[in-house]
């Protein structure tokens, strides 16, 4: 079965589908993006993620060719037609094809785009395992809220941390840890789990609501408040979420071991509430 591409409205293989080499996406990448992926053929919080691309085209006062529904039935098709067991679900909205010049037209088009391809997932001994991980400064612009397909920064990153043979990048920003490359980052103290709050320094995750929603529901402590480098450090547990990681341990960062560097219960704890929940 090949890969699935839709581009402006239109289904085709993936190896057919192209854009113009004019499109701001590519000139600019000014445009945004979204990630799911399915569980059983099913799309795991689409609405979610369908509300966020809402979010992130209004920030860009880019216009959203299509309803939600309309985006639900895209997508249910395009995993029909691709029948993979699990798919990963891209789409991209850009500002549409103009001659380049930095200010735009309101009147432009936008390219939209959307691919299906296989999901293979983490394997079960890695999540045993745990991952290491890396810090690295936070070079990114002011509004990583947005999900934008700007991203340079996250790309060294993650291109640092293969090189390091970790498995994330772990973002400092004035000292404080905003997140990670491609995904959000949780810290276990005292048996509180703390993350981040949502504001124009993190990608307000998918996951990491629905972990956030499932550690109150197992009645564990909860603080969206930044941590330092040292707090990472000194954290008797850190996992990352994010679609797909899901809920993962973080064993080492920067070469030192957290907690007794094994996946903790917390961590361990989430990640099966998490699994039960994709159910
Ligand atoms: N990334 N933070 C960043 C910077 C991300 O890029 C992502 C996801 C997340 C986690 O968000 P969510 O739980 O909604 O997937 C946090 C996707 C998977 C990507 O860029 O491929």
């Amino acid at each position: 079965m090949p890969e699935i591409a839709f581009v402006n409205g239109r289904f085709l293989p993936l190896a057919d589908a192209t854009v113009s080499v004019e499109d701001r996406g590519f000139q600019f990448g000014d445009g945004i993006y979204e990630v799911i992926r399915t569980y059983d053929g099913r799309p795991f919080e689409l609405e979610a993620h369908l509300a966020r691309l809402d979010r992130s085209a209004q920030a860009l006062d880019l216009r959203q060719p299509y309803s939600r529904q309309e985006w639900t039935q895209f997508a249910l098709e395009a995993i029909q037609r691709a029948a993979f067991p699990e798919a990963k679900i891209y789409i991209q909205i850009t500002r549409g094809v103009a001659p380049r010049d930095h200010a735009y037209h309101d009147d432009l088009v936008p390219t939209v785009v959307m691919t299906v391809r296989e999901f293979r997932p983490l394997g079960a001994s890695v999540r045993a395992v745990g991952v290491e991980a890396m810090t690295i400064e936070d070079i990114r612009w002011g509004r990583c809220d947005i999900k934008s397909v700007n991203l340079l920064a996250n790309v060294l990153a993650r291109q640092q941390a293969k090189h390091a043979k970790v498995f994330e990048a772990i973002l400092i920003k004035d000292g404080q840890v905003t997140e990670g490359a491609v995904s959000n980052v949780m810290l276990v103290r005292a048996g509180t789990v703390i993350t981040a709050p949502e504001g124009p320094l993190i990608l307000s995750g998918v996951t990491r609501a629905v972990v956030l929603q499932l550690a109150r529901q197992e009645r564990l402590p909860v603080r969206e408040q930044y941590c330092s480098q040292a707090d990472l450090h000194a954290a008797a547990e850190v996992f990352l979420t994010g679609t797909t990681v899901e809920v993962l341990g973080v064993v080492r960062i920067d070469g030192k071991p957290i907690g007794d560097g094994k996946p903790g219960p917390v961590t361990q704890r989430l990640a099966t509430r998490f699994l039960e929940r994709t159910l």
